[in-house]
């Protein structure tokens, strides 16, 4: 068995790119295997919200606590992040740090934002709930049903879509070689890890890390299975909404150009491809309620992703054996947590130094066996 790279890292989202990313410093001779076409990342699915404030509660409360500070972590590193990407390759991944906004219409919404803050608040970040009023100043296009709104200045969102195209050429850049297929096998020997391709072909490396998301078939599928989300996108005058909103039933994210990007459902296990209109109606129907305007806005497109999530809501980081490595299931918070997943993994695997905050996400606290095509031999 001969080797031909020191790291093959399998899946071409925003983890297994910017881990690349990442590693490349090492000097390490690395693989990017990315199925393309086959298998869509969820990245480029995402509306690219940077919110631990709002994304944290899906992980039981065991882990909503770690979650939340991993991903305070991970938004404290984008600023960085972002303008790094952005002087290496020339691309503008649209970083705003301009805080979200979730609306409440009624007494039971204000009554759950309130905890909800106050949640924030005691895990150390910066939440405050604000009346309708307050709202409607800083964003004068919100509903004037506005109840109360919770306040999360330290939030923040990207363009997901930018960012790939971003890491894409970054990596590039840094000699990473990419390789346009989905592998299908992975044998791990005492000599190295073989990784073979749809096509057939083999590759063999010193270690391996399985970045891939929900459909890639090489983690078991209790453990990380498909989330689906519906989303779409429509058009308004550019600059008349600036935040996040997250009002019930939908989230909008005004991105360049007028474009707002409004998702998403949640249907768990379904792996088609095919948008549900009366999802997208009701998408609609919620973003309208939030900012009425939106009710005349024309649609630029839909699409649906598949979130690969876990079954404590939490991704899956850190060793599964002898060379193997996992990068798995960020669910709802990939975008978010990548700056922090990759560093944290690049320094396990180059230099053995483990983050602290990688305890909480051990493949190990999983009792089945986490990867489903790492064959030991
Ligand atoms: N992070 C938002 C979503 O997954 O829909």
């Amino acid at each position: 068995m001969t080797r031909q790279f020191d790291i093959a890292i399998v899946g071409g989202g925003v983890i297994g790119l910017s881990l690349a990313r990442a590693l490349t410093s090492s000097g390490a001779a690395i693989a990017l295997f990315d199925a393309g076409a086959i298998i869509p990342p969820a990245t480029s699915a995402a509306a690219g919200m940077l919110a631990p404030s709002f994304e944290s509660s899906d992980a039981g409360p065991a882990l909503g606590e770690p979650l939340y500070h991993f991903g305070a972590r991970a938004l404290s590193l984008w600023p960085d992040y972002a303008a790094a990407l952005e002087a290496e390759t020339g691309v503008n991944v649209d970083f705003r740090g301009d805080g979200t906004l979730g609306l409440a219409f009624s007494d039971d919404e204000v009554k759950s934002l309130s905890e909800q803050a106050a949640q924030v608040t005691a895990r150390g970040g910066d939440a405050v709930l604000i009346d309708g009023g307050e709202a409607r100043k800083m964003e004068p296009a919100l509903s004037p049903d506005t109840a109360a709104a919770l306040w999360a200045p330290q939030d923040a969102q990207v363009d997901p879509r930018r960012l790939l195209i971003a890491l894409r050429a970054a990596v590039k850049k840094k000699v990473v070689q990419h390789i346009p297929e989905k592998v299908a096998r992975i044998d791990v020997g005492p000599e190295g890890v073989s990784c073979t391709t749809q096509s057939g072909a083999t590759f063999v490396a010193d270690k391996v890390v399985l970045a891939g998301g929900a459909v890639s078939g090489l983690a078991s599928s209790e453990i990380v299975f498909p989330v689906k989300g519906d989303a779409l996108a429509v058009e308004i005058e550019d600059g008349a909404l600036t935040r996040v909103i997250r009002g019930p039933g939908a989230y909008l994210c005004p991105k360049a150009g007028g474009r707002v990007v409004i998702g998403a459902s949640e249907a768990r296990g379904r792996t088609d491809r095919d948008v549900d209109d009366a999802v997208i109606a009701a998408l609609k129907e919620s973003a309208a309620q939030a900012v009425p305007m939106l009710a005349d806005a024309g649609e630029l497109e839909r699409w649906t992703g598949l979130r690969p999530g876990t079954p404590d809501g939490a991704p899956i980081l850190g060793e599964a054996g002898e060379r193997v490595y996992l990068a798995l299931g960020h669910y709802r918070n990939g975008v978010l947590h990548a700056p922090a997943a990759a560093a944290d993994l690049a320094a396990l695997i180059v230099d053995g130094a483990r983050h602290a905050d990688l305890e909480s996400f051990n493949p190990s606290r999983f009792s089945a066996p986490v990867t489903a095509a790492a064959h030991h031999g």
